[in-house]
């Protein structure tokens, strides 16, 4: 039997394959080129963390006390229980101690995990105060702005967009229910929440 030659429709194929093949590979070296010649940032970073020397500390203890099983932050983590990326911007220090001592009331309602035994959290209340005070600086320093994706506030720009969104489907009565979020000062959140410093 001779060599089998290929028919013309599958060389049509394996050309079209082919072309988009390299035409990728071109693509992803220009992207790569591009970008590392840029001085400009791919993305706006909005999510800082500026540790103190407590709030080191407290990363590690945070570390070693598992709450990275349940909770995400700096990009570690499962997202079991709330991701605390940006929890500095929502919570003041004074909120995420207390709600280490006493969850449910300060949550002001029931809570899942934290709060009394048997929950599965409820070690947390029981750790070192000094250590949950560590913990707390280091949440506290999870500072996320406005509008990223960590951040309970949206961007400050209006969007034309979802101004019109809102007018064509949100009943008239939500207008007496709800206050939009973009026009609250920021810091000030649900129940529960309080004022950053
Ligand atoms: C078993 C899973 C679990 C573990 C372990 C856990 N958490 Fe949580 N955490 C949750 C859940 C779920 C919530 C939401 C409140 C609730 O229902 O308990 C929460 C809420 C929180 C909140 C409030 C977030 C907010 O803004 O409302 C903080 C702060 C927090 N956890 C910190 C910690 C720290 C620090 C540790 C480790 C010492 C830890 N958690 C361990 C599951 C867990």
């Amino acid at each position: 039997m001779g060599k089998q030659r290929l028919k013309s429709g599958e060389k049509i194929l394996f050309s079209i394959f082919g072309a988009f093949f390299v035409l990728g590979i071109i693509a992803f070296i220009a992207m790569e080129v591009v970008r590392s010649r840029s001085e400009a940032p791919m993305f706006a970073v909005t999510t800082h963390f500026d540790f103190s020397p407590l709030g080191l500390e407290g990363s590690a203890l945070y570390r070693e006390a598992r709450c990275n099983s349940c909770h995400r932050a700096l990009r570690n983590g499962t997202n079991m229980g709330a991701s605390l990326d940006g929890i500095g911007s929502r919570r003041s220090i004074q909120w995420i101690e207390s709600f280490f001592i006493d969850p449910e009331k300060t949550y002001g309602g029931p809570t899942v995990d934290h709060g009394l035994p048997p929950k599965e959290a409820a070690y947390v209340t029981s750790l070192p105060k000094e250590n949950l005070h560590k913990i707390a600086v280091f949440l506290s320093e999870l500072r996320a702005d406005r509008g990223s994706a960590a951040a309970a506030q949206p961007p400050k720009e209006r969007s034309g967009f979802i101004d019109g969104m809102v007018g064509t489907f949100a009943p008239e009565t939500w207008k007496d229910k709800y206050q939009d979020i973009r026009d609250k000062p920021q810091g000030s959140g649900s129940a529960g929440e309080e004022h950053q410093h």
